[in-house]
């Protein structure tokens, strides 16, 4: 067993200490706006919020994320609406087949937490999420929209 806070929520779950985060949020609390893509931290699909900062959640374990505050990408708009980053991209356009979109969203909201004015070699370096759709100068566009807004 462990107890998980996600999206605010204190949940118990029925998962091994070492179960990667990815399967916990998935299987067993049932959010599977967090998408698997290759399961060895590499594309981004998998990407939420520890504590505030963007992890790919198919390389954390259960175990690490414990006594952490867990955001996905159902917690990410809040009350008052939706996040400035989900509002940019609905207004550039940006989604093709959505399949990375979320993780590629949740790894931009941290971005700007930190640097809310990035520049195009900030977010080179910051946004290494696959796209296999190509969107990645939609992207870099509603980051700045975001960033502007
Ligand atoms: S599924 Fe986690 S980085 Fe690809
Ligand atoms: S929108 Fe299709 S993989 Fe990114």
């Amino acid at each position: 067993m462990a107890n998980l806070t996600i999206n605010g929520k204190v949940i118990d779950l029925d998962v091994e200490p070492d179960t990667p985060l990815l399967w916990a949020i998935r299987e067993n609390a049932g959010l599977t706006g967090t998408k698997y893509g290759c399961g060895i931290a590499q594309c981004g699909a998998c990407t939420v919020h520890l504590d505030g900062a963007a992890v790919r959640s198919c390389g954390v374990t259960v175990s690490e994320a414990v006594g952490k505050q867990i955001t996905t990408i159902e917690g990410l708009a809040s009350d008052g609406g939706l996040h400035k980053v989900q509002q940019a991209w609905l207004e550039n356009d940006v989604p093709q087949c959505g399949y990375c979109q979320s993780g590629m969203i949740m790894a931009v909201a941290a971005l700007l937490k930190d640097n809310p004015k990035p520049s195009d070699q900030d977010i080179n370096d910051a946004i290494t999420n696959i796209c296999r759709c190509g969107t990645f100068a939609q992207v870099r566009e509603a980051i700045h929209a975001a960033a502007n807004a």
